[in-house]
């Protein structure tokens, strides 16, 4: 297996994000195959197709880094059992132009957590519409959505539960082996 860049995007602008924390865990947790990357997109003004003609400098960058990257990584909290705004507009900017769709044919994953039980599990069916929209090939399972509890991941990212962490780290391992896979059936074009 070759190596792999992969771009992660955090949902969540606050300071203690817990969807953070669990990003943090999931680059200690990946295998040496993957090349974890935040790509950050707090600086973005609000999308408008006013801008398509000349894209400002913070979004040329932000698509610029997504279209760099082998693979996508979405790390989100559910707000208001959708998809934060701050991502949403991340994501219109990567996929305009019309016809110059940064995520067209690049792999992607979903993953995140809540306080709640149902570790925002409806936001990560409205970000799959999403993605599935902008032609980008999902890993589909596993799925994971975790539930997060006091401690059960530190400021660093190591994650105190081991069958958590276990299962992160098979999470990350699943999505290596997507990427391989989406890229033996439709390698990159020269
Ligand atoms: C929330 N929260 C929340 N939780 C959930 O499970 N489903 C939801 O729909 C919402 N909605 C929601 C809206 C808004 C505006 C906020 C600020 C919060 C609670 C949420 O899970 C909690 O605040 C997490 O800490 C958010 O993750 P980050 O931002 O800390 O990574």
């Amino acid at each position: 297996m070759g190596t792999h860049k992969v771009g992660y995007l955090i949902g969540s602008l606050a300071t203690q994000s817990i969807n953070r924390k669990l990003a943090k865990a999931l680059v200690r947790l990946a295998p040496p195959a993957l090349e974890m990357e935040e790509i950050s997109f707090k600086d973005l003004p609000l999308y408008s197709y006013d801008y398509d003609s000349d894209y400002p400098p913070a979004a040329r960058a932000f698509k610029d880094a997504i279209a760099r990257m082998d693979a996508v990584l979405f790390v989100t909290p559910e707000y208001n059992r959708s998809i934060p705004g701050a991502l949403k507009n991340a994501i219109d900017w990567a996929s305009r132009p019309y016809g110059q769709n940064a995520f067209t044919r690049k792999p992607s994953a979903v993953i995140g957590t809540s306080i709640g039980a149902i570790g925002t599990a409806i936001c990560q069916q409205h970000l799959r519409s999403v993605l599935g929209f902008c032609n980008s090939p999902q890993m589909n399972a596993p799925e994971a959505y975790i539930q997060f509890k006091d401690g059960l991941i530190t400021d660093d990212g190591e994650v105190t539960v081991e069958s958590t962490r276990e299962f992160l780290r098979g999470y990350m391992a699943a999505f290596a082996d997507f990427i391989e896979r989406v890229y033996t059936a439709l390698p990159k074009e020269a």
